[in-house]
């Protein structure tokens, strides 16, 4: 079978805590195994060795830092990732497959952190515009009600920085995603309750319709 020509594009995983993006980069790889589709699989923040650095300070629990301090440290290892990794493996015409990226930023810092400001949401466009050239072609929000999500996290090991908040920031940060899934077309909410294999399908169905059609 010869191998599908299509330009490579550039997928990113969205979620709150345990919503089981994991499972489902998983076989949306080995879907591209399968169809003979390069691609990368990466993460943030990470993704590269230094931003990986960056990673293990800004998740590290004894991590005491202000959230200002966050914001950027999340835009520096973005930068890193990007420039080092992301646009690189695009112009190799490697398709890219992200565990989270700028929209956590939203997400996380802006509303779980910033309380969904208007002020602190303009400061994080600025830094996307100003440090992100390139945005996912498709984003994949694994929707998950947070309480669920965080008994799922909750069974695996010692919680990180983040994890260690409470269900309101949780449910501040679920906001932001369904505030960003609102206003970019690039979003695909993804219903995440059912078993991994009804939630692969459904994420191959939005790959399928959204960037293998001509
Ligand atoms: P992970 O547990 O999905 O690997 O993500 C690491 C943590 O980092 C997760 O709790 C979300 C958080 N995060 C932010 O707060 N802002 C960001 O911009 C990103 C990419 C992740």
């Amino acid at each position: 079978m010869s191998k599908p020509h299509f330009p490579a594009r550039f997928i990113s995983f969205e979620g709150t805590e345990g919503v089981g993006k994991t499972t489902a980069i998983k076989a949306l790889a080995t879907k591209f195994d399968e169809l003979g589709i390069d691609y990368i699989q990466t993460r943030e923040p990470g993704g590269s060795p230094f931003a990986e650095k960056l990673r293990a300070l800004l998740l590290d629990p004894a991590t005491q830092i202000n959230d200002d301090t966050e914001l950027l440290l999340m835009f520096a290892a973005r930068s890193d990732h990007l420039q080092s990794v992301i646009l690189p493996a695009l112009s190799q015409n490697k398709w890219v497959i992200c565990d989270r990226f700028v929209d956590s930023t939203t997400a996380y810092q802006g509303f779980g952190r910033g309380f969904g400001d208007e002020r602190y949401l303009a400061k994080i466009n600025q830094l996307t515009e100003s440090f992100v050239p390139k945005l996912p072609d498709l984003t994949l929000w694994l929707d998950l009600p947070v309480d669920l999500g965080m008994s799922r996290a909750g069974k695996r090991s010692a919680a990180d920085r983040f994890e260690q908040q409470q269900l309101e920031f949780f449910s501040r940060v679920y906001d932001g995603f369904a505030y960003l899934a609102n206003r970019e077309a690039r979003f695909c909410r993804i219903d995440a309750q059912g078993n991994a294999d009804e939630v692969a399908l459904k994420i191959w169905q939005a790959v399928q319709s959204r960037l293998l059609t001509n």
